[in-house]
């Protein structure tokens, strides 16, 4: 095969996965093409590409049953949609999707679809750099399909809405502009940009479930550079909540992530983390009917309430000679997220060795006594129980005592003092 196949850019097991599709379809006598976010990054040699999308033109369903069972691999279908995906054993996944074109009814509400061809598939997608697609059955493996002149905007860098309705059939893809200009440093064409800010004139984005609109706007927060997809929106007014936002905080956050080489937290986290940073020394009253609409769980909702706490607890673990047992009870209510956040939004170095040392060792630290040691002992009452195996624990970490005989020895001196 050709070094100039696009295809051959896909990892090997992607590449065979994407390959027998093709056969398969051959087979079935079913055009099949690759599409989307795949297409685009394969065609801005992207070095790694995770998703891969496949538009087949007729029975998706069908097809994508009998695809499971020839790669062995698990699969969930959804013949309402007409979308199904496959999971491969090796923990690859490749979505698959009948082609269709779609039609709204009204601005910001979800399209009707119906089945369509290839051409109408790509032409009611976002951005003409997302509209490329490339076939894959064999006698046409690889061939580029640009109906809309998506290979010419990616090399001159622009984004550019496949129609004047775009953003008002869907202003999700406001946030979805802003995004790709952010991350690949693309400018949003001229006309588009004028769509834009006229569909953010029209309200359009309130007439997007809130869901849908939030999940967008935390998909920003997991792009390399929040901090100026957050500045964008603001700038075309996209969604007032973020008017009342802390950007400086954001900023800050953003500069300490990058600059850590190692990477200590999960993409989830550090959305949450740019969300705190956001509510960050802003008054909750003005934010929470805000934080609601995100898809956040209950525990993830009340980190917000504790943001108020960190300051005291910062002010507490400057001190680099601060006891163990003193950093540990500081630390060890706060959930992981918010200690991330403590940890990223300074870059003192006595804060972080402590919480460094809290996540690698002192946070696990167990005695090797128990209550019931501790009853033996003559100690009836459970809180006077509990009062006695902290304080023992604290001696410990300090390592001021080490092994059952000294914890037993401890606990039974502690209980002396407390008759
Ligand atoms: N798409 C669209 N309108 C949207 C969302 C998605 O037209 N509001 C189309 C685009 O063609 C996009 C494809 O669906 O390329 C897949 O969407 P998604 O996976 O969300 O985005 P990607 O383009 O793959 O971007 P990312 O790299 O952020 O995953």
């Amino acid at each position: 095969m050709s070094k100039n196949n696009l295809l051959s850019r896909l990892d090997s097991e992607m590449f065979e996965a994407v390959w027998q599709i093709g056969r398969q379809a051959d087979q079935k006598n079913l055009r099949a093409y690759v599409v989307g976010g795949v297409v685009r990054d394969l065609l801005l040699r992207k070095q790694k590409v995770f998703d891969v999308d496949v538009v087949i033109e007729g029975d998706v369903i069908d097809f994508a049953r009998e695809l499971a069972v020839f790669f062995k691999a698990e699969s969930v279908l959804h013949p309402e949609f007409r979308t199904a995906t496959l999971f491969f054993k090796d923990g690859m996944t490749i979505d698959l999707v009948g082609a269709r074109s779609e039609k709204y009814d009204r601005p910001g509400a979800l399209p009707h679809v119906a089945p369509g061809t290839i051409g109408e598939d790509l032409f009611r997608r976002d951005f003409t750099i997302n509209s490329v697609a490339i076939q894959i059955n064999r006698a046409k493996f690889g061939a580029v399909v640009d109906f809309f002149g998506g290979t010419e905007d990616l090399k001159n860098k622009v984004i550019r809405v496949m129609h004047a309705k775009s953003f008002v059939d869907d202003p999700t893809r406001i946030i979805r502009a802003i995004r790709f200009e952010q991350r690949f440093g693309f400018s949003i064409e001229e006309e588009t940009l004028k769509l834009l800010k006229q569909a953010v004139r029209q309200d359009a984005p309130s007439t997007v479930s809130r869901p849908r609109y939030f999940s967008q706007f935390q998909l920003m927060l997991t792009e390399a550079n929040p901090f100026n997809n957050i500045t964008r929106l603001q700038e075309f007014k996209a969604y007032d909540f973020l008017t009342r936002v802390n950007l400086e905080k954001v900023h800050v956050l953003q500069r300490h992530l990058t600059a850590d080489k190692k990477l200590r937290c999960t993409n989830e986290q550090r959305m949450m983390l740019y969300l705190l940073a956001m509510a960050d020394k802003v008054p909750l009253s003005g934010l929470s009917a805000h934080l609601d609409k995100f898809q956040l769980t209950k525990e993830e909702r009340a980190l917000f309430n504790k943001l108020d706490t960190l300051d005291h607890i910062e002010g507490q673990l400057k001190n680099s000679k601060l006891p163990t047992s003193h950093a540990y009870s500081l630390l060890k209510p706060l959930e992981e997220t918010l200690i991330w956040y403590l940890y990223y939004r300074t870059n003192k170095i006595s804060i972080r060795r402590h919480i460094e040392d809290h996540l690698a060792e002192t946070r696990d630290i167990r005695l090797l006594i128990n209550g019931d040691d501790v009853k033996m002992l003559g100690c009836k009452a459970g809180t006077k129980v509990n009062t006695v195996l902290q304080s023992v624990l604290y001696r410990k970490l300090d390592g001021e005592i080490n092994g059952r005989k000294q914890e037993l020895a401890f606990a039974e001196e502690i209980l002396g003092g407390l008759k």
